[in-house]
């Protein structure tokens, strides 16, 4: 079955290095399909090129998150969630794909769809791992949320609880990384899609809840005892001496795509 792997991305220094990163990854994964959601106006050249040149099979969108709904330079990192309107528009593709397809086509029997952040590092298990999912499957998460890892806690072969340092009672306290979710589920909940306003890690729950219940989730990476994916974030590189030249007319030629 084809894993659609839906990911947003916006314009930052490190954009071009993360998707390289990624794509080399996606590279070893079988029937792998990359839906690449640009938080911008319009495609960019960046992508597209970076796109054309991957060797991945892939669709390349774009939706620009509203000013209202998105970050403002100097606002902390949790006041508001990203990536949900990219999300969101890779869940419409996927509709009206499937839609057009047809429950019974190649390209949608089986499917499954991963919400893969730019940033993350993800080993090549992962993806066989969430290859068979009916409904929603689960793993552990590591270097999240202030922990080591966090991870569904599995007894008799179920979920019974999260184990995880911060609001526990929530529905589902789980990060983006940790589920995939079917195709024919996608589908089946035409509703279903990610709170631009949810509150701080509530994002998650606000599209789960909507389409499995705890007793339902499919424990995967040795009921859930393997690290098979990291919430990495890169850090933001510093342009002290870029600025500083360019105040001289010595900064780096802007024609070269970094
Ligand atoms: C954590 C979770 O791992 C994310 O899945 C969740 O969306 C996020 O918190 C949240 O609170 O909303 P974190 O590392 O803090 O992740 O978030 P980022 O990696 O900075 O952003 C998540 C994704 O959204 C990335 O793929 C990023 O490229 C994209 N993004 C970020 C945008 O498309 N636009 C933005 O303005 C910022
Ligand atoms: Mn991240």
């Amino acid at each position: 079955p084809t894993i659609y792997v839906v990911t947003p991305t916006y314009a930052r220094l490190v954009q071009k290095a993360e998707l390289t990163r990624l794509a080399q990854t996606f590279l070893h994964v079988p029937q792998l399909h990359w839906v690449l959601v640009e938080d911008s106006a319009h495609p960019t050249s960046l992508v597209r090129d970076f796109l054309a040149a991957s060797g991945l099979t892939y669709t390349h969108l774009h939706i620009l998150t509203p000013k209202d709904k998105k970050l403002q330079e100097g606002d902390p990192s949790w006041l508001k969630p990203r990536g949900a309107e990219q999300r969101n528009e890779g869940l419409r593709w996927l509709r009206e794909m499937g839609v057009a397809a047809g429950e019974k086509s190649p390209a949608v029997e089986n499917a499954v769809v991963y919400f893969a952040d730019d940033d993350n590092t993800y080993s090549l298990q992962l993806f066989e791992e969430m290859r068979y999912t009916q409904r929603v499957s689960v793993w552990p998460v590591g270097l999240v949320g202030g922990m080591r890892f966090e991870r569904p806690v599995v007894e008799g072969g179920k979920v019974v609880r999260f184990h995880t340092g911060w609001r526990p009672s929530r529905p589902f306290p789980i990060d983006m990384a940790g589920f995939a979710v079917s195709l024919r589920l996608v589908l089946a909940n035409p509703d279903a899609r990610f709170d631009g306003e949810a509150q701080m890690g509530y994002l998650e729950s606000s599209f789960l809840q909507n389409l499995v219940t705890m007793e339902e989730l499919e424990p995967k990476a040795d009921m859930c005892t393997k690290v098979l994916v990291w919430h990495t974030r890169t850090e933001k590189p510093k342009m002290k001496r870029e600025e500083a030249l360019q105040k001289q007319g010595l900064g780096s030629d802007p024609a070269v795509e970094v």
